[in-house]
C-alpha cells in the first residue's frame, strides 16, 4: 500500500474541550496509559506519512511537549484562536504550503481509532481517485455531524448537529472526523470557508460541500467498528472509551495465552507486556512499562507501575512502582515496593513491608512489618519482624549493607550508614549503630532487670497482684523458691537473639 503513503497527516488538537471542565487540555487526558493525542499519534504512525503535523492552540506548550514525546518527528503548527476545524487546517496549509498528494486529517479526540482503519481509508481514497473520502459510521449519531445524501444515495454535505433541521437530525449516518483529501484541492477549498453557521466557525466539514459543488467526487467509507470513531468531548465519554480500549487490550492478552480471571476489574495499560500462562487476578491495575513474566501470578489487589515481574513470581495485594521482582519471588500480601527496589530470584517480601531503593538478595526473606530503605540485603538473609532500616538522619539518606546468610533479629533498628557482615546476627530489639563483623552477634539494648515482688508491693489488691500471689503460692507448694533464670545462656549474661518470628 506504499502508493497510498500520505503526503501529510494533520491532527487537530487545538481545542480547549470545554465540556471536559478541566485545567488540562482535552487531548492530554489519558486512557490506558496514554493521552488521547498519544493514541492518535500511534495510530497515524502506521500510515508512515511524509509529514506529520499537530495543530496546537489551547495549552499549546503542553500539547507540543506531548507530541514531541510521542512522535519526535511531528511538527506543531499553532492555531492562535480556535475558530473551527477548517480554520485549523487553513493554518497548516498557510504555514507549510500546499501538500501534493493525499492529506489525511483527523481529530485528536478519537483515541480508539485504529491505524488499520486509517490505512484502509487512505488506500480506498487513492484507489478511487476521490477529491476527498470521509470515514462515516451508522448508529446513535447524537453529537456528531450528519451525512446528508441525495435521493440516489449520493453524498451531498455534512451538517453539524447545531445547524441541522429535525429531518437532518434523524439521519443515522454521521461524520467520524477523519478524512483523506487531495492536498491541492483541500488547500484551495479551505480558503473559501465561511463562518456562516450557528457556531460562527470555519467548519472543515464544509470543504466537502465546496468540492462537491465544484464537480469533484466525494467518497465515503463506513467504519466497520463504530467504537473506533467515538469522539471524546466529556469525561463520561472518556470513561466509556477507556472501558472499550481496556477490553481490547485484555482480549489481546487472553488470546495470547494470559488468564484474566476478572476482566471487569482488571485495568491494563497499552504499554504493558504479559507473558504466556501468567494469571492476572481481580482488582489489578498494570500500568506504564510494566512487564509480567510467563507463569507469574499477579493480584488480587495489585497496582503495578513500570514494574518488571519475573517468571513464576507471585504478587498479591501490593503496590509496586519502578520495581523489579525476580523469577519465583513472592511479594505481599500488603507490600509496597517503591522506586529502585529489586527483589531478586526466589526472595520473599511479606506483609506490611515497605521497600525503597534497595536490593533484597536471592532467596532472602523480609516477611513482616519492616521498612527497608537504601539497603542491600545479601542472599538468603533473614530479616526479623519489625526491623527498620533507619536510612535518614534528618538531612541525608545513608546506605546499609547486610551480607549474605545474615540473621537480623526481630525489632532491630539498623542505623545507616552500616555494614552487617556475612553470616552475622543481631539480637532482637537492638539499635545497631556500629558495623557488625561477619559471623558476630551484634547486641545493642538495655539489660533486663526483674524487680521481684514489685506488683504486689505497688499494685496491692489488683488482679495482677492476686495472680502474682497465686503463682508464688503454687510455686512454693511445688517446693521451688525464686523463679529460675530462663536459660543457661542468660545466666551467663550472654543474650541470644530470641523472639525470632518466622
Ligand atoms: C467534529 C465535526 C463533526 C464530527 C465530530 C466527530 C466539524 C465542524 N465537526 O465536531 O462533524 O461528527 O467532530 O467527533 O469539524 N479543533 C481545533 N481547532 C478548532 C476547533 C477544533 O484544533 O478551532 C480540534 C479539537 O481540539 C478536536 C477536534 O478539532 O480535537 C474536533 O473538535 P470538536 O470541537 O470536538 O468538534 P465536534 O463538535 O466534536
Ligand atoms: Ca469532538
Amino acid at each position: 500500500m506504499s502508493e497510498s503513503r500520505p503526503a501529510a497527516v494533520i491532527i487537530l488538537a487545538a481545542g480547549e474541550g470545554r465540556r471536559m471542565k478541566s485545567r488540562t487540555p482535552k487531548v492530554l487526558h489519558s486512557l490506558c496509559g496514554r493521552t488521547m493525542l498519544g493514541h492518535v499519534l500511534a495510530a497515524v504512525s502506521e500510515l508512515d506519512p511524509e509529514e506529520l503535523v499537530v495543530v496546537a492552540g489551547h495549552g499549546r506548550q503542553q500539547v507540543s511537549e506531548e507530541a514531541g514525546r510521542q512522535a519526535p518527528r511531528a511538527r506543531v503548527v499553532v492555531q492562535e484562536e480556535q475558530l473551527g476545524t477548517g480554520h485549523a487546517v487553513r493554518m497548516v496549509t498557510e504555514a507549510l504550503g500546499v501538500p501534493h498528494g493525499t492529506v489525511v486529517v483527523t481529530y485528536a479526540d478519537m483515541p480508539l481509532l485504529r491505524g488499520q482503519t486509517l490505512r484502509e481509508l487512505a488506500g480506498r481514497h487513492s484507489a478511487a481517485g476521490n477529491a476527498v473520502t470521509v470515514l462515516t459510521a451508522r448508529g446513535d449519531a447524537a453529537g456528531y455531524g450528519r451525512i446528508v445524501r441525495d435521493a440516489g444515495g449520493g453524498f451531498v454535505r455534512i451538517v453539524e448537529e447545531s445547524d441541522a433541521t429535525p429531518a437532518e437530525l434523524a439521519i443515522d449516518e454521521y461524520n467520524s472526523g477523519c478524512y483523506a483529501f487531495d492536498g491541492e484541492l483541500l488547500a484551495d477549498a479551505i480558503k473559501r470557508l465561511t463562518t456562516d453557521n450557528n457556531q460562527n466557525q470555519e467548519y472543515l466539514t464544509d470543504v466537502l460541500e465546496i468540492l462537491r459543488e465544484a464537480g469533484h467526487t466525494i467518497g465515503t467509507v463506513l467504519a466497520a467498528d463504530v467504537a473506533e470513531i467515538k469522539g471524546i468531548n466529556d469525561r463520561v465519554q472518556l470513561a466509556a472509551a477507556r472501558r472499550v480500549l481496556n477490553d481490547r487490550i485484555l482480549d489481546r492478552c487472553m488470546r495470547g495465552g494470559v488468564t484474566i480471571t476478572d476482566p471487569a476489574s482488571t485495568w491494563v495499560d497499552i504499554t504493558v507486556a504479559i507473558g504466556q500462562d501468567a494469571e492476572i487476578r481481580p482488582q489489578t491495575q498494570l500500568q506504564g512499562r510494566t512487564a509480567i513474566g510467563a507463569g507469574a501470578r499477579v493480584g488480587p489487589g495489585c497496582t503495578l507501575e513500570d514494574t518488571v515481574v519475573g517468571e513464576d513470581a507471585t504478587v498479591l495485594y501490593a503496590v509496586c512502582r519502578q520495581a523489579e521482582i525476580g523469577p519465583g519471588a513472592t511479594v505481599g500480601p500488603f507490600a509496597y515496593l517503591r522506586p529502585g527496589s529489586t527483589v531478586e530470584r526466589d526472595a520473599h517480601v511479606g506483609t506490611y513491608v515497605e521497600v525503597k531503593n534497595s536490593v533484597i538478595g536471592a532467596g532472602a526473606k523480609v516477611p513482616h512489618l519492616t521498612y527497608v530503605g537504601d539497603a542491600h540485603i545479601g542472599e538468603r538473609s533473614n530479616i526479623g519482624a519489625g526491623t527498620i532500616f533507619a536510612n535518614y538522619d534528618g538531612v541525608a539518606k545513608h546506605h546499609t549493607t547486610v551480607g549474605h546468610d545474615a540473621f537480623i533479629g526481630s525489632d532491630t533498628v539498623l542505623v545507616a550508614p552500616l555494614i552487617v557482615g556475612d553470616g552475622a546476627y543481631t539480637a532482637a530489639g537492638s539499635a545497631i549503630t556500629e558495623d557488625v563483623p561477619p559471623g558476630a552477634l551484634g547486641i545493642a539494648r538495655g539489660r533486663q532487670h526483674n524487680s521481684e515482688g514489685w506488683v504486689e508491693r505497688n499494685r496491692e489488691g489488683s488482679r495482677s497482684a492476686q495472680a502474682a500471689s497465686q503463682a508464688r503460692a503454687a510455686q512454693l507448694a511445688r517446693g521451688g523458691d525464686s523463679p529460675e533464670p530462663r536459660t543457661a545462656l542468660q545466666a551467663r549474661g550472654d543474650h541470644p537473639p530470641e523472639t525470632l518470628v518466622d
